[in-house]
């Protein structure tokens, strides 16, 4: 489906542009990656899984090492963002949010009000890319999370005003082709991080905790990670599937004078809930520092 998007899509002028016969082949959008590091490396190898040509993806990365993995998946690699975004039609930028300044005024010379851009970025807004490249191009701004690695991601979105349906379906499908992947508005973004950018590692905190109280009681810790982790796939599938909202799960867990309830009221009294909102309040607050 993607594969059929990216090729029913070739830009009309592609003639006029500059670029290697190797580079591109039988045509379709070209997509280039500023970045080539986890979340770049999870987009790609999405995509490749979806059958997009190895040929119409690109990456560059300052770091050789990280080109020297993407080269291992079959994909273009150039040496320099400029020429990247000059050669591709959907680019997508996936350095820290600290790097932004630096790559927006590496490549605005090579941007065009045609080109597609898409933030993935931590709090790194639509207005804040067109800023910097001088340029009100189309745009998406995303929040994926890593288990994309493995096909199984919780994607947020969100697109501007000017970017076509055929463009953002092409950007809107790299992420729900590896898991799920939702619309929201603009002024959602932020906060959204919280509820799934981070949010894997608060989990991994949480599993880290149960795993450590299993071994200190004695059971082995691979034992104890495969529980822990089986039990966190399980509920996330009660959660989607069962139509029950937490607090009805939370209450079938728990029976009246048994143990579950015990833990849970531990929870509580140590305000465990609250402290999970402060937390993703915090998130969000590092995110709007970021895009200022
Ligand atoms: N990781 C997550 O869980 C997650 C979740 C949601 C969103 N995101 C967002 O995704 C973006 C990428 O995160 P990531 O985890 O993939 O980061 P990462 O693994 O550190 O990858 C970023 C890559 O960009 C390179 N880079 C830095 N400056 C550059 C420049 N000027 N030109 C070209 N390449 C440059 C880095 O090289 P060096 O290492 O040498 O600096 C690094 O290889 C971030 O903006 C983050 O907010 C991440």
């Amino acid at each position: 489906m993607l594969k059929d998007l990216i090729r029913k899509h070739r830009r009309d002028d592609e003639e006029e542009l500059d670029y290697s016969e190797s580079y591109y082949d039988e045509g379709g959008k070209r997509i280039g990656f500023i970045g080539a590091g986890n979340m770049a490396t999870a987009i790609v190898k999405g995509l490749l899984k979806a059958e997009v040509p190895q040929e119409c993806i690109s990456v560059y990365d300052c770091n050789v090492k990280q080109l020297k993995h993407m080269a291992e998946l079959g994909v273009n690699i150039i040496y320099d963002g400029a020429e990247l975004t000059e050669k591709s039609d959907i680019i997508v930028l996936a350095v820290k949010p600290q790097n932004y300044d630096e790559v927006l005024e590496e490549i605005k010379s090579a941007a065009t009000p045609q080109k597609v851009f898409v933030t993935i970025a931590a709090g790194i807004s639509i207005d804040y890319v067109r800023k910097g490249l001088g340029v009100d191009c189309p745009m998406v701004r995303v929040m994926p999370n890593t288990p994309l690695l493995l096909g199984k991601g919780a994607t947020a979105l969100c697109r501007s005003e000017n970017i076509s349906d055929d463009d953002f379906k092409v950007v809107y499908d790299m992420f729900a082709n590896s898991g799920e992947a939702v619309i929201l508005p603009e002024d959602k973004m932020n906060a959204v991080i919280a509820v799934n950018g981070s949010s894997p590692a608060y989990v991994y905190l949480f599993a880290k905790a149960m795993t450590d109280y299993a071994v200190s009681v004695g059971i082995e810790k691979d034992t104890a990670l495969k529980l822990v982790a089986q039990t966190f796939m399980g509920s996330g599938k009660m959660l989607l599937a069962s139509g029950d909202d937490p607090d009805t799960l939370i209450q079938k867990v728990c029976s009246k004078g048994g143990t579950t309830i015990e833990a849970v009221n531990v929870l509580n009294e140590n305000n465990v809930p609250q402290i999970i909102m402060d937390a993703m309040a915090a998130c969000t607050k590092r995110a709007e520092e970021l895009g200022k």
